[in-house]
Parts: C-alpha cells; sequence; structure tokens
C-alpha cells in the first residue's frame, strides 16, 4: 500500500483560478519526492493541501492508511519548512527548536534530549544559545529544518528551502538536506522551480505545469526519456525545432508520422559531420559561450537554431560569428513530439 497518496486532488479558488486539476501521485516510506515546475503552477497550493493549511475541492490524501484530509492540521504529524526561514526572532535557536514540542506538552527531559539531536542532525549544536539574528541565512534554515524534524514527524514538507541562499550555499545545503532525509529515512516533499536542484535532490521528480502533472519519474527518466514537450524542454536545454518532412536528412521514414517538432539535448550534437550514419545540418556561428568547464556554440541553420556544448573546450578556442561549420548527430538521439506535446516514438526506438 502507498505510504501517501494524493488521489484526483483539485483546487479552485475563488474567481474561478483552478490552481489544481485532477493531481494524482504517491509517496513510498523513505522517498524524497520532489515537486517541480514554474511559478504558479500549484505546488505550494498542493504542498498546504498536504499540510492541512488549504482544503481541496475535490479528491482525497491518505497518508500511512489514514484520511489526511479530514485530520486537522495540528494532528497530521507533518513537518514543513518554509523559503522564508519563518524562525521566532526573540527565541534562542533551541528554544526555535523546542518550540513544537513545547506544544505537543512533550516532557522538559524529553524534549531537551530531542532538541540536542536534532541540533547535532543540522550541525547547529554549538550555536544552540545564539538568537537567530546572529545567525547567517543558511543557519537559519537549518533551525527550519531542527524544528520540522524534532517532531518526528510522518512527513516531511519543504518549500523551495533554499530559494534564499546564494548559489554555493544552495548546493552545499540542498545536498545536506538529501543526507537528513536518507539517515533518518522521513518520507519528503521538496517543492522547488530549479530544475538542476530537482534532479541532484530527488529520489522521484513530479513535473507540474499549470495544476497538472506532466510526469512522474527518477532523475533520469525526466532527463533522458521525457514524455511531453514541456518536460523536455523544461528540464535542462534542448534545442527545439518545427519538424519537416523534406527536413535536416534524417533516414527516411525514420521520424514517426504524428512528429510536429523535434528536439535534441545540446550534449548530443557536435560540430562537424561526425561518424557515417550520422545527420549533418550546415549552418553558421551565431554565438559561442565559453563557460569554463564546457562551452556553448550557438548555430543558425535554415532548419532553426542549436546550440551545442562542446565538453572541456581548448582555451584558445574563439569561434567568430559567421564561421561556417556543419553539426552533427546521431538520429537515435532524436525526440519527437506531436501537435499536442506528447511524444512519439520513431520507427527505432518503438
Ligand atoms: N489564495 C489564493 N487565492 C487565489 N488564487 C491563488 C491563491 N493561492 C494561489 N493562487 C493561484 O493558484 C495558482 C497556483 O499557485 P501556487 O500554488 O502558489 O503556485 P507555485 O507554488 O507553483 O508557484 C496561481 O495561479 C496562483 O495565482
Ligand atoms: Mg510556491
Amino acid at each position: 500500500m502507498d505510504y501517501l497518496a494524493v488521489e484526483n486532488a483539485s483546487k479552485t479558488f475563488g474567481g474561478g483560478v483552478r490552481a489544481l486539476d485532477g493531481v494524482s501521485f504517491s509517496v513510498e516510506r523513505d522517498e524524497f519526492f520532489t515537486l517541480l515546475g514554474p511559478s504558479g503552477c500549484g505546488k505550494t497550493t498542493l504542498l498546504r493541501s498536504i499540510a492541512g493549511f488549504a482544503d481541496l475541492t475535490e479528491g482525497t490524501i491518505t497518508l500511512d492508511g489514514a484520511r489526511l484530509d479530514r485530520t486537522p492540521p495540528h494532528r497530521r504529524d507533518i513537518g514543513m519548512v518554509f523559503q522564508d526561514y519563518a524562525v521566532f526572532p526573540h527565541l534562542t535557536v533551541a528554544e526555535n527548536v523546542a518550540f513544537g514540542l513545547k506544544a505537543r506538552k512533550t516532557p522538559a527531559a524529553e524534549s531537551a534530549a530531542r532538541v540536542a539531536e536534532a541540533l547535532a542532525t543540522v550541525r547547529l549544536g554549538a550555536l544552540a544559545a545564539r538568537l537567530p539574528a546572529a545567525l547567517s541565512g543558511g543557519q537559519q534554515q537549518r533551525i527550519g529544518l531542527a524544528r520540522a524534524m524534532v517532531i518526528r514527524p510522518k512527513l516531511l514538507l519543504m518549500d523551495e528551502p533554499l530559494s534564499n541562499l546564494d548559489a554555493k550555499l544552495r548546493i552545499e545545503l540542498r545536498d545536506e538536506i538529501r543526507d537528513i532525509q536518507k539517515s533518518v529515512g522521513t518520507a519528503a516533499i521538496y517543492v522547488t522551480h530549479d530544475q538542476e536542484e530537482a534532479l541532484a535532490i530527488s529520489d522521484r521528480i513530479c513535473v507540474m505545469n499549470a495544476g497538472r502533472i506532466e510526469q512522474i519519474g527518477t532523475p533520469q527518466e525526466i532527463y533522458a526519456d521525457p514524455r511531453t514537450i514541456f518536460v523536455a524542454s523544461f528540464v535542462g536545454t534542448m534545442n527545439v525545432t518545427p519538424w519537416d518532412a523534406a527536413g535536416p536528412g534524417f533516414p527516411p521514414g525514420f521520424a514517426p508520422d504524428r512528429a510536429h517538432v523535434w528536439a535534441i539535448r545540446p550534449e548530443h550534437l557536435r560540430i562537424g559531420e561526425g561518424r557515417p550514419g550520422a545527420v549533418a545540418i550546415r549552418g553558421e556561428v551565431d554565438k559561442y559561450t565559453y563557460l569554463g568547464r564546457e562551452a556553448h556554440v550557438a548555430v543558425r541553420t535554415p532548419d532553426g537554431r542549436f546550440v551545442i556544448q562542446v565538453a572541456d573546450p581548448a582555451p584558445g578556442l574563439r569561434m567568430q560569428p559567421g564561421t561556417p561549420v556543419s553539426v552533427g548527430f546521431d538520429p537515435a538521439n532524436a525526440l519527437f513530439f506531436d501537435e499536442a506535446g506528447r511524444r512519439v516514438a520513431t520507427t527505432r526506438t518503438s
């Protein structure tokens, strides 16, 4: 049986905004599950419905065999971490973490032990007596995490917890959040609009768009086997080109009949003709961007503009705009989508 099951969840706000539209998914007991999608796609609404801060218009939520949507919020045993750290400024770090235990009337000795344990888990033990104002953003978010974990929740919900931190800290803390979740073993639902973060942190990713689920899968499935053009374009970089049967040299009959657009990742394109059997499109360099461990070459062709990833580029390599080049690729790496944006298999992979 599923640990958390959300079935046919819909939420309509006054004014007719349909924030959630028939959303169904399940999360396993020890899973790190991520809701990924652009701003406004319904991630926070979904999380708030699970936490009990919002009611669904339709649908059911079950956690560990019990109907969650009929349980009052304070009895749901859910820990929540927010984007703004939501710490109490007048309470010390330890008092902040103890807050939820106090509300649950946990005996003082047990509370002290659990607070100490939670602070050690998020590496704030040495700062227990400080006030939050004396702490960095990353440390304040650790308080939020400790406060959510200390109640030993059945489910940990995190709504863009790293959005207010700078890039380097974001990477550090996301790895730590994942390690903590794995060591504690609490099921977690993590919300982000950052696709790289989602790939790095998740067991499975649920990609959302306009209140609906586009695809649920492991990071590898979402990246390498996108089922819709939305997922293909939202996660990572994708070159998307209108399909034209007279187009760029695919083997005859290779493209599916219903092809409307085709797509290929920058790392699957090469400068130059490439190997036998490869497709080659002629064009000219539009832009060269050096990024250290890789470079991006944008090439304009009669079929469209393609971004090509060059791994480990020679520092002396410069490609002036206008330089004629050939873009080569293995057709097996091309993805085709129909007019509705759904993936259609090629004759070779079906
Ligand atoms: N309290 C509300 N009243 C009316 N509309 C809302 C409310 N909260 C969210 N919405 C709308 O619901 C949609 C989903 O919002 P939200 O769940 O916050 O998205 P996300 O977290 O993915 O950015 C948006 O169109 C938003 O404007
Ligand atoms: Mg949100």
